[in-house]
Parts: structure tokens; C-alpha cells; sequence
């Protein structure tokens, strides 16, 4: 055990979420036991099977604290006890249990950036200024010279994520308060040193129950700029503040506090993933670092805004030549120190079948063919539910089959501010919604997929009808199949979890392939990532070396791909 107090790195071998393949949790839309229409605890503990047969390591569990869900759960109003939608904290301790004894670990979403303003906390801040949280807010008067609380005397012109300015004005204390995404998400202030002794004593109190660590929800966030200036105006009037807390002052100094109150003096390593907006490879190998780092790895969001200009409501074509030479900047930066997050879904994302592949002639194989690129990079690999069986986005018809708060707040403004046609806005939220990532799992052919005999919280997509667990889980050549063989691989051959990377040009657009050497194994990735078949000049792949591919093997030779043909050579 290490020394409390004296920084402790992290070494090689107790590295283990290196070879680990985790499976994200969307609890709300995952499995519902109570058949009420939202996922719940026990329905997940139902499948634990299921992942097990997938070959998953570590499943990371979507908030299910107790949450007025304005944001599913991304604004908590108590860290520290269960929302009754999802069950109790005696569910949860049994989940924990179950997947412990199944031999797979469980890490916890931790949104810390933000609480819910129905917590105790914010409540009693906003309430007084004279409360024991009063400070652990930021609340500031209004810009001098205006009238508080007019529109136009906020204290700076950010933004929020969710729309509006990121102040809201509260009479009762004569003060606006910081909220970077929705009003019902106050942004809490770490600059506090109370604030963070909470903080910190809440992820004890998480850890001493069981769990293996956490996503930490937005957590380049922590540190704001203690001058808050105006930032450049959007299309909206409201000023990015993305220049003063994304990358803020303290940010190194508060998680380094973080993993010297909380992790360091634990005999066992756990997985600490930040989810980082903005971050750059640069600062992504500063947190991640084994020596100096603070985190086991990030969440950075440059290949999943390849096909965005601007903004992510604006769709641009993603080039394969971006996307290739995006992943292996990543993959170079940090080749040698720090680790790398790998993945294309998450409960935020559009599906990346429906963006980067095709969701319709190759459906398969253009699932298959992403899968296989994404997780034989170096790095740990996530799935997002569904993704194992080519989940696609929804055919949403209406505003009304809309749930997201952000997607709908982005209707309004679209519609009421920006003038534009609600039809087009309607299109651009079934290519762009987050809902799309929130259908319910499909398991089976069943009304409700084999979700939820009630009415589900969202809309069953219609395509569970033949896409669904029941019709591909032990039928060869399904999704599922593919990825249970993928997982397999990563366990199976250390060139995979350790050996470094190295990009191959072909002289293809549409290829991408790569390189990964360990000692004297060379794995070598080859995928066609378009619809059409490509020729390229290689004759050292034969069929012998082949150790997946998701095609016939005899149906090309060494130098044709067929559309989304993807081939792995092992030497
Ligand atoms: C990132 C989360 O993934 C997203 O779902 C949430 O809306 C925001 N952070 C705010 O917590």
C-alpha cells in the first residue's frame, strides 16, 4: 500500500483496465424488470449473462442516483442513494455482487461538475448567503452598470450548453448563478476547499462499497477562470467560455488533490475515465500520464465531430482521410505515455452505423468493419449498448417522440429564434439527437423488444423486428457473433492490448489500415471504409495469417476489399 500523501503511479501489470473491453449501461433503456417503461437495476442484473457471453470486462453504469431527471440522471440531487426509477441501494450492492462474481469489475458515473438544483446543497445556497454551501456555487452579481436581473446585466455573455445564458438571476439572494448546461444544473465551485472535501468523501464512500471506479462526467470542467471574462460571440449572442474552463487554472492541481484523497492510498487501482470536451492530445497525455498523470484515460471527442462544422447540429461528410489521420494522431500522441479511450458510441452520440457506416446495404459489414478498426487500435474499447448487434438511429417521427433536453431545447431556438422551417429542424434532430442512442435495447422481436412489456419511456425502434439479441446472439456471421470474436482477440493476443502503432498508407483513400508489433508479432488491420470495392497493392497477406475477417475469406484476393471488407493478419 502505498503512502498516504506521497503521489503513487500506476505500474504495468496493475494496469488491468488496459486489457479490458467495458460495456456501457444506459440504465434507463436498457432492461426493465418492474415493466413500468424505464430500465431498472434488477433488469440489468438479469443480463449479466448475456455481457459475460460478450466478453465484457467492465460495465460503466450510467447515473442512477436519485435525480429529478431533467438531464436522465446527469443532475443529482443525491450522490449517495439511488433513485427509486432504477430501484435501491440495496439493488445496486447486489448488481455489484453479481458482477464481481461473474469476474467483471462495475465503475460508476461521477457528475461532479454540476449538481441537480434540487440538491440539498443548492438549495440552502440559494437560499442564503449566509448557509454553510452558500459559496459552493459560483454566484456573482450582475455586469456593473445594468439592472440586476434584466435581460443583459448578466455577469459575463457565456453561453449555456443547453441554451440561454449560463446565468440565471435568483432574488432571493440578488445574485445569478452559473450553470454551463441547463438552469437546473448549477455548476459547483471547486475552488471551495469544502466543496471538494465532500466531494472526495462521497467517492470514498462509493469505493468502500465496492465499485471500480468512475467516468467523470465533463470533468475538464472543474476549474473555472476566477475572472470569467466574455468569450467570442456564437450564432446564438452568447459568448464560449470554452477558453476559460475547459482547460481551467486548477484543473491539474484539483484532480491530482483527487487521486491523493481518493485512490492513492487504496491498496487496488481502479478506472478513471474523464470525459474531456475540447481536450487536446497534448493535455490528454498530461492527465493520463502513468508517472505524473492523474487519470487512466480520457474521453476526447475529435473523431465523433468529423462529420460537424461547428456545431453538432450542423452536418458536414466526414472524410476518411479525417478520421484516419484524427485516430492516428491520438494513437501517436500518446503512443509512449498515457493511454487511450477508444470509442464511437456513447448515450450522447448519434449511432455511428447510422453516421460513419451504412445502416442499410451494408449494415453488417460496415458494423462490423468500424468495430474492428476501433478496437484493435491501442487503447481501452468501449461498447455502448446495442452497438453489439448494429443498433441503428431512430425513425423519430415527430417532435412529441423527442425526450432530450438538449435536442429539444435546440427545436425551440432553431424554430423560435433562428426562423427556420420545423421540418428541417425535425430532420436535423433524427441525423443529430442524442435520443437516437436512447431507444430501447433490443432484445428480442417482441412488442416492447423485449424491453419492457409496459410503454416505454422513449419509443422502441421499429427495425427490433429483425434486429434484435434474440435473432443474432449464436447465429454465425451476426453482429453480436463478430464482436464476441473481436473481444476474444483482445484477450487472447497481447499485440493487441500492448504492441505499438503504426499507420500504413496505401495509397487508398478509402482504406484504413495500420500496424501494431510486439516483440515478433505484427497484427496488420486492412479495412475498406466505403460502399465501394477497392483494389490496392499488397501480395505479403495470405489467407494462413488471417485471424478475422468479416467476409468469406476465399471471396477477395490479398489485393481487392470489397465494401467494408475488413481483414486482420497476425505474424
Ligand atoms: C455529459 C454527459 O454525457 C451528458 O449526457 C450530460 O448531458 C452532460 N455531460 C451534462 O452532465
Amino acid at each position: 500500500m502505498a503512502t498516504p500523501g506521497a503521489a503513487r503511479s500506476v505500474s504495468e501489470n496493475e494496469a488491468w483496465w488496459k486489457s479490458a473491453v467495458v460495456y456501457q449501461i444506459y440504465p434507463r433503456s436498457f432492461a426493465d424488470s418492474d415493466n413500468d417503461g424505464i430500465g431498472d437495476l434488477p433488469g440489468i442484473v438479469d443480463q449479466l449473462d448475456y455481457l459475460q457471453e460478450l466478453g465484457i470486462d467492465v460495465i460503466w453504469l450510467s447515473p442512477v442516483y436519485r435525480s429529478p431527471q431533467q438531464d436522465n440522471g446527469y443532475d443529482v440531487s443525491d450522490y449517495q442513494d439511488v433513485d427509486p426509477l432504477f430501484g435501491t441501494l440495496e439493488d445496486l450492492d447486489r448488481l455489484i455482487a453479481a458482477v464481481h462474481v461473474r469476474g467483471m469489475r462495475l465503475i460508476m458515473d461521477l457528475v461532479v461538475n454540476h449538481t441537480s438544483d434540487q440538491h440539498p446543497w443548492f438549495l440552502a445556497s440559494r437560499a442564503s448567503r449566509e448557509a454553510p454551501t452558500s459559496d459552493w456555487y459560483f454566484w456573482r452579481d450582475a455586469r456593473p452598470g445594468t439592472v440586476a436581473g434584466e435581460a443583459g446585466s448578466e455577469p459575463n455573455n457565456w453561453g449555456a450548453s443547453f441554451g440561454g445564458s449560463a446565468w440565471e438571476w435568483v432574488p432571493e439572494r440578488g445574485q445569478y448563478y452559473l450553470h454551463l448546461f441547463a438552469p437546473s444544473q448549477p455548476d459547483l465551485n471547486w475552488d471551495n476547499p469544502d466543496t471538494r472535501e465532500a466531494i472526495f468523501a462521497m467517492m470514498n464512500w462509493w469505493l468502500d462499497r465496492g465499485i471500480d471506479g468512475f467516468r467523470m462526467d465533463v470533468i475538464n470542467f472543474i476549474s473555472k477562470d476566477p475572472e470569467m471574462p466574455d468569450g467570442p460571440l456564437n450564432r446564438d449572442g452568447y459568448g464560449d467560455g470554452m477558453p476559460y474552463f475547459s482547460y481551467g487554472p486548477k484543473i491539474h492541481a484539483y484532480l491530482a488533490e483527487m487521486k491523493r484523497r481518493v485512490f492513492d492510498p487504496r491498496p487496488d487501482t481502479y478506472l478513471t475515465v474523464g470525459e474531456m470536451p475540447g481536450v487536446t492530445p497534448e493535455q490528454a497525455r498530461e492527465f493520463t500520464d502513468r508517472e505524473h498523470g492523474q487519470l487512466a484515460m480520457v474521453f476526447q471527442y475529435e473523431h465523433v465531430f468529423l462529420d460537424a462544422d461547428g456545431d453538432k447540429w450542423t452536418q458536414r461528410r466526414m472524410s476518411i482521410n479525417d478520421l484516419r489521420d484524427t485516430l492516428a494522431k491520438w494513437q501517436t500522441a500518446l503512443g509512449d505515455s498515457g493511454w487511450n479511450s477508444l470509442y464511437w458510441n456513447n448515450h450522447d452520440q448519434p449511432r455511428v452505423i447510422s453516421r460513419y457506416g451504412n445502416d442499410t446495404t451494408y449494415w453488417r459489414e460496415s458494423a462490423t468493419a468500424l468495430a474492428t478498426v476501433l478496437h484493435l487500435h491501442r487503447g481501452t474499447p468501449y461498447v455502448y449498448q446495442g452497438e453489439e448487434i448494429g443498433m441503428t438511429n431512430a425513425p423519430f417521427a415527430a417532435l412529441d417522440d423527442f425526450r432530450d433536453i438538449e435536442s429539444l431545447d435546440y427545436y425551440a431556438k432553431a424554430v423560435g429564434t433562428h426562423l427556420e422551417e420545423p421540418s428541417d429542424v425535425l430532420d436535423t434532430l433524427r441525423r443529430r439527437s442524442r435520443d437516437n442512442s436512447r431507444t430501447p435495447m433490443q432484445w428480442s422481436a417482441v412488442p416492447g423488444a423485449g424491453f419492457t412489456t409496459g410503454s416505454p419511456w422513449i419509443g422502441v425502434n421499429p427495425n427490433h423486428s429483425w434486429l434484435n439479441v434474440a435473432a443474432q446472439r449464436g447465429t454465425p456471421g451476426s453482429i453480436y457473433e463478430y464482436y464476441r470474436a473481436l473481444i476474444a482477440l483482445r484477450h487472447r493476443l497481447p499485440v493487441v492490448v500492448d504492441g505499438n502503432f503504426v499507420a500504413v498508407h496505401t495509397g487508398r483513400d478509402q482504406i484504413y489500415a495500420f500496424r501494431r508489433h510486439l516483440g515478433n508479432t505484427t497484427l496488420t488491420v486492412h479495412a475498406n471504409l466505403s460502399d465501394l470495392p477497392v483494389s490496392f497493392d499488397r501480395d505479403d497477406l495470405t489467407a494462413r495469417d488471417l485471424v478475422l475477417t468479416n467476409y468469406t475469406p476465399s471471396r477477395s484476393g490479398p489485393g481487392r476489399l470489397e465494401p467494408w471488407e475488413v481483414r486482420v493478419h497476425v505474424l
